[in-house]
């Protein structure tokens, strides 16, 4: 069983963190519409969905896969980079205790769970501006004895490693080459986004099936052969947010057993 621990929208959403896009009104009650149907596909790909309560002081606290790291042995909770979501972490570290031993990273090194991407063994970091070198050491010493290895990655012009590219198959990413180097992945096949459509590279992998949004079409039409749930995010991408964001998938085990 999969556990996806999501959190409501924030009702102060529309006062998000925003770096790199123009700020527009976010449509709260869509906005919630639009998570229900994200649980909905969640649980189509075969996970129970865990909602933690909306918090209103804390904006950008829907995207809960920025405070925590979650591995099969454990999970890290991060010090997000930007001060105003570094609130968020405590309700994530009561949320997985139950299910992983938890690890932290600490002041001052700054990490977003948005610029970690896992294959395999491996765990890409973006170095964008939420993510530093000091995070990039603190979670080397975390998860080496694991038998991972890190590997930091320059991401450019966009917020996070996994708003540039994500793993969609086995060997198999979604990028835009625009925002990083894919030559760093190793022999991966990778499927470039549409022309117009830089933002299309963050798709969020279930088991077998994929959760994506709506908004990209012809990014879309290039992942015939996979089996796609579409949903409608208009409203979290305005708050340049996206699929992997709005949940943290993990296998479902006791802290104890790690
Ligand atoms: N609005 C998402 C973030 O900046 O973290």
């Amino acid at each position: 069983m999969l556990i996806a621990i999501t959190r409501e929208p924030s009702p102060s959403l529309g006062a998000c963190e925003l770096t790199h896009l123009e700020r527009q009104a976010i449509d709260l009650d869509l906005a919630r519409a639009q998570h229900r149907q994200y649980a909905a596909a969640l649980r189509a790909a075969g996970c129970e969905v865990v909602t933690l309560a909306e918090a209103p002081e804390l904006p950008d606290s829907v995207f809960v896969e920025d405070p925590a790291i979650v591995l099969d042995e454990l999970a890290i909770l991060t010090r997000p980079g930007a001060p105003s979501r570094r609130g968020e972490v405590p309700e994530l570290a009561r949320a997985l205790a139950p299910y992983r031993r938890l690890a932290q990273i600490e002041a001052p090194a700054t990490l977003d769970g948005g610029d970690v991407l896992r294959i395999g063994k491996t765990l890409y970091v973006g170095r964008s501006g939420r993510s530093d070198e000091a995070a990039l050491v603190q979670l080397r010493a975390i998860v080496t004895p694991l038998g991972y290895e890190v590997v930091g990655v320059p991401v450019l012009g966009c917020l996070h490693l996994k708003s540039a590219i994500t793993e969609i198959g086995e060997g198999v990413l979604l990028a835009n080459r625009e925002w990083v180097d894919t030559g760093r992945f190793g022999d991966a096949t990778i499927i470039d986004v549409a022309p117009g459509e830089p933002s299309a590279a963050n798709a969020l992998k279930v088991g077998e099936r994929l959760i994506y949004p709506s908004s990209y079409p012809e990014t879309a039409a290039r992942l015939s052969g996979f089996d796609v749930l579409y949903v409608d995010a208009s409203e979290v991408i305005k708050a340049e947010g996206a699929v992997t964001c709005c949940s943290l998938i993990l296998t479902q085990r006791g802290a104890s057993a790690t």
